[in-house]
């Protein structure tokens, strides 16, 4: 038979330009996402192709995968296709081979993979990262990855996908994603969000016009002209081009459209014989093949869209050369084409999903079941411990055969391999489908039940999902115990449920820890027993048990030292020495230093790509902690972001940009925290998301721009909401400190009380006595900073009168009312907040309270400490401490306010923080000083502009507006709000006389030459 598919791509030139110009813009490094969307059959894999087609003339690299239907999720599918594609072809990842990213491809990619892999970390953000990299570095031209069919692709293909969208601005990649979008799927969900927020694009196909059916038809049959009867039948496709082949392929394979030497002509009477839909025409091709063929192809329809022909003499029971032979004239017959497979060598696929779904929408159930049944055997016997997919296939199979115990089982299997590609939401579906097979069967096996849950406890441990780790682990113990289970299992069980979150429920971690203890001392199995101390150890540092941390620590390390530190004895000497080492870091940084050093060497050795990062990290926080820099946390960020360490990357951006906040480069504080915030969205880190934007209300804050300031504070609060220690942090730092650059000392106080009771709870949970980042995470963060504030406002907002600059004593007159200071002052000591930016608000509380108690010399000392704490942060720390500090100091006689008050008054003037410059001046005014002149900037006026009542300040904002600077760049060079420049600009274009912004511009850059 001639073949009828159609040789050229007809139409489609405008969905095609489109296409073409998102190529180029990728390969002109602006890369980016474009959902390909229409019905099945109307072409979108036929446009798809021609754009591989032409990115393949242009030198880039082109990687193509497809989902599949399936109702046992195969984790990255797509993306694994378009990988092996890539390495059959000959790619091969040249990265740094510490890289935890090619630890991720080789998971997916056999040709890839090195010894030890396995213990690399891998997760779909990852996965994502890594081959967006590989696409990047592959071609200097650019690259297309083309996922196709996004309806079937599972849940982690979909968590790259949704990654990488958001991620190919500034890349030369270009992602094209074919989807219906006429079925709901999780695939159409992501496509409405990512349209949603911009950062797709869409192109739909819609079906031909009867012009173009036309043309394709005559494309299809090589034939100029289209025979009048042949028109008459293509009615029926409804410009559905899918529809068209098929149609003509039927009349074909009836013989009712034939071909001689004089070209195409047609028998009989075609418009009534022709079947009228696509599952009519695949009926009638597949009836034309006869009985024994037609058999061999529906065995191959239920083994899959794509399948292994090599199984098909097994499960069809005909010989091979039977089954090639029926292929042969399956594929004649337009019912099924060739493909490469993943291994190279060439295997069959239906020709579309909807011939697959047609052939099978006529099996009988009991038919099905065996078929099923014979491929699910074939596939056993022909891939021994099923690798790859074959566990997956070999699952659906028996579930279509009705044998619920060998699929659960499979199920298990299959679901233990996600987990160690990090395919939680693959592996927790597996196991749910599992558990309801083993529901509805008739044969009870409680012990395949309690390995379903086993491996389930460990994906939701993996997935973080908490709530449900408690009742699964009670469950499984009683479970455990009544199977007469080695009771190993129960204990590591208790162990996981004890490491999950054991701040919510202290009392029931320690018991399960004791019983794990307990376990392990009967069974003298010291492997246990040192995992067991090395939980204990990390709850107890989380709960602020720096002492019982530290010696469970070492306990736990000591075992690990005797078993030769190799396998586990690795593992659990790598935890006990962080664990030992952010303990020591609370007391003595050369001792923690010292511990790192060691956790360092032993990962070292051990090629442990992870655990390298990770000490550096914790040895560059002691650094910072010590000297406050910041080069070698950069460093081991970069060193992070290279080797797909995103988690370590994540802690340490919103390191990086909690200490650039206090400094003066604010906008690389900015660029640190929202870098932090998208990829703790990422990795579904809320804590480090909420404090990162914190981070971004405190810059605004110093930006002088409160409505900013507010929204970034709502937006961290709804992160975690109701979280005491988020609120503490917006309330007591981000809006206190607002308060504070607007000189609203009332507001400030009032703010501060609301904290104040936030703190009140966060201290009382234990895992915050020492704050959960200092201990667990990064040390140096957020939350202790506003206790230091609240110690320095208790301070002064006590024992002072009114018209004392404005102080209301919140807390009554007199040195009485020094108590909630010192208190304050105590506590910040306590929770370890007195150190760098808080050690200098907590010196100069002290400073008040020693001046208040007749300590002059005392009060003055601690001042100039108070000044050297905040010297390594930008200017204006200093000063606001001085201005809230200056009436205490002027009226018991201690330190300088003056010069103090002149020099702050100055330097706020400059920053353009208004109003603080103007409440020194005030303080100064009312102590009898003589006040210097206000409003000045840093730039000359020239006499002309003098003339017309320019200011100094007005000119800086002049001189940069000239340059072609934007309100928001202005702002952020001087330190003042948008609003304000907008205010300045405005004045200016009154003044001189100019009509808007534009000629304003225009004039300021004829009288500034650049
Ligand atoms: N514009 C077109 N010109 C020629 N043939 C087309 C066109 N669109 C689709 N086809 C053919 O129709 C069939 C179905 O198209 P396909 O791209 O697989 O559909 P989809 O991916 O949307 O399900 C394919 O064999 C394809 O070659
Ligand atoms: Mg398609």
């Amino acid at each position: 038979m001639d073949s009828v598919l159609c040789p050229v791509l007809v139409g489609r030139n405008t969905e095609l330009a489109e296409l073409t110009r998102a190529l180029d813009s990728a390969a002109a490094g602006r890369g980016g996402a474009v959902f390909i969307t229409g019905e099945e059959g109307v072409g979108k894999s036929r446009l798809a192709k021609a754009l591989c087609e032409q990115a393949t003339e242009r030198g880039m690299t082109v990687m193509t995968g497809r989902g599949t239907s399936s109702s046992v999720p195969v984790p990255y599918r797509p993306v694994a296709e378009a990988l092996m594609g890539a390495a059959r072809g000959g790619l091969v990842p040249g990265m740094p081979l510490m890289s935890n990213y090619r630890a991720a491809l080789g998971s997916l990619v056999p040709e890839w993979s090195h010894p030890g892999d396995a213990k690399a970390h891998v997760s779909p953000v990852i996965i994502g990262e890594a081959v967006l990299r590989l696409l990047s570095q592959a071609s200097r031209n650019g690259g297309l990855l083309m996922l196709e069919d996004l309806h079937f692709a599972d849940p982690e293909t979909l968590a790259i996908v949704d990654y990488l969208v958001d991620s190919l601005a500034g890349t030369s990649v270009l992602l094209v994603l074919t989807l219906r979008d006429n079925i709901p799927s999780a695939g159409l969900d992501l496509y409405r969000a990512a349209t949603a927020r911009r950062t797709a694009t869409t192109v739909d196909v819609s079906r031909l016009s009867p012009v173009a059916v036309r043309k394709m038809a005559a494309a299809c049959l090589t034939a100029p002209e289209l025979p009048t009867q042949v028109s008459a039948l293509l009615r029926v496709c409804d410009g559905l081009p899918f529809a068209v082949e098929e149609v003509m392929a039927a009349a074909v394979a009836s013989g009712e459209l034939a071909r001689d030497d004089s070209g195409w002509h047609v028998n009989g009477d075609i418009s009534t014989r022709v079947p009228d839909s696509i599952a009519g025409s695949v009926r009638s091709r597949l009836a034309s093949l006869g009985p024994a063929a037609s058999s061999v192809i529906v065995s191959a329809a239920v083994l899959g869209r794509q399948f292994d022909w090599t199984l098909l003499p097994r499960v069809a029971g005909v010989p091979e050369a039977a089954a090639l032979e029926a292929l042969e004239h399956a594929c004649r017959v337009q019912l099924v084409e060739p493909a490469a497979a993943d291994s190279g060598t060439t295997t069959f696929r239906f020709r579309h999903s909807l011939t697959r779904d047609a052939i099978l929408a006529d099996l009988m159930v009991p038919e099905l079941v065996c078929r099923a049944a014979a491929g699910a055997a074939a596939i056993v016997q022909s891939h021994p411990g099923l690798p790859g997919n074959w566990c997956e296939l070999a699952a659906e199979l028996y579930v279509l055969a009705c044998q619920p115990h060998a699929a659960a089982r499979l199920l298990v299997t299959s679901a233990r391999r996600d987990l160690l590609k990090g395919a939680v939401s693959s592996a927790v579906t597996a196991l749910r489908n599992a558990r309801k097979l083993l529901a509805e069967s008739a044969l009870s096996e409680p012990k395949l039940g309690i390995e379903v849950d086993e491996v389930m406890l460990e994906a939701f441990a993996q997935a973080g999902d908490s709530e449900q780790i408690a009742p699964l682990a009670d469950d499984l113990i009683i479970r455990l115990a009544r199977a007469d289970a080695d009771p190993r299992r129960q204990a590591l069980v208790r162990l996981r449920a004890a490491s999950t979150r054991p701040e919510d429920t202290p009392a029931a971690a320690a018991r399960h820890l004791a019983a794990a203890a307990a376990i392990a001392d009967q069974l003298r199995d010291s492997e246990l027993a040192s995992r067991t101390e090395a939980v204990g150890a990390r709850n107890a540092l989380g709960a602020g048990e720096l002492d019982k941390a530290e010696q469970l620590g070492r306990r736990a390390l000591a075992t690990a030292e005797a078993a030769g530190l190799t396998g586990w004895a690795a593992e659990v000497a790598l935890e006990s020495l962080e664990v030992i080492g952010r303990s020591e870091r609370m007391r003595d940084l050369a001792a923690a230093s010292r511990t790192f050093e060691r956790l360092k060497q032993i990962a070292d050795s051990g090629e442990l790509g992870i655990w390298r990062i990770r000490a550096r990290h914790e040895l560059s926080t002691v650094e910072m902690l010590r000297a406050g820099s910041a080069s070698e946390l950069r460093e081991v960020r970069q060193l992070a972001a290279d080797a797909g360490a995103t988690c370590v990357g994540t802690v340490i951006a919103l390191q990086l940009g909690n200490l650039a906040s206090l400094g003066t480069d604010l906008e690389e504080a900015m660029e640190l925290a929202r870098s932090c915030q998208k990829s703790a969205a990422q990795i579904r880190a809320p804590r480090i998301q909420a404090m990162a934007t914190c981070v971004e209300a405190n810059i605004w804050v110093v930006r002088a721009d409160r409505e900013r300031m507010e929204e970034a504070a709502a937006r961290a609060e709804a992160v975690l909401p109701g979280d005491p220690e988020i609120l503490v942090t917006t309330w007591g730092q981000a809006r206190v400190l607002a308060a504070l650059f607007r000189d609203d000392l009332t507001r400030a106080l009032a703010n501060d009380a609301v904290a104040a009771s936030h703190a009140t709870e966060a201290l009382a949970s234990p895992r915050l006595v020492q704050g959960f980042y200092s201990a667990l995470q990064a040390p140096m963060l957020a939350p202790r900073r506003a206790i230091a504030l609240h110690a320095l406002l208790a301070a002064v907002s006590t024992g002072l009168g009114d018209g004392d600059g404005g102080m209301n004593g919140a807390g009554g007159k007199g040195t009485g009312a020094d108590g909630g200071a010192r208190a304050a002052i105590e506590q910040a000591t306590r929770t370890g907040a007195a150190t760098s930016w808080n050690a200098g608000c907590l010196a100069y509380a002290e400073a008040v309270l020693a001046g208040r108690a007749g300590d002059r010399a005392r009060a003055s000392a601690l001042a100039d400490d108070g000044a050297r704490q905040f010297g390594q942060f930008a200017p204006w720390w200093n000063n606001l401490a001085r201005r809230l500090v200056a009436a205490s100091a002027l009226r018991d006689g201690w330190g300088s306010p003056v010069s103090w008050l002149r020099e702050a008054a100055s330097s706020f003037e400059s920053t353009g923080h208004d109003q603080l410059a103007s409440a020194c001046r005030g303080v100064l005014r009312r102590a009898g000083e003589r006040v210097p002149r206000s409003g000045r900037g840093s730039a000359a006026v020239p006499a002309q502009l003098r003339r017309l009542g320019v200011t100094s300040r007005e000119m800086d904002i002049f001189l940069l507006v000239g340059q072609g600077a934007s309100n928001a760049e202005i702002g952020t060079k001087l330190y003042i709000s948008p609003k304000t420049v907008q205010t300045h600009v405005a004045s200016l274009i009154l003044k001189t006389g100019t009509a808007c912004r534009r000629e304003l511009v225009a004039h300021a850059a004829r009288l500034v030459p650049s």
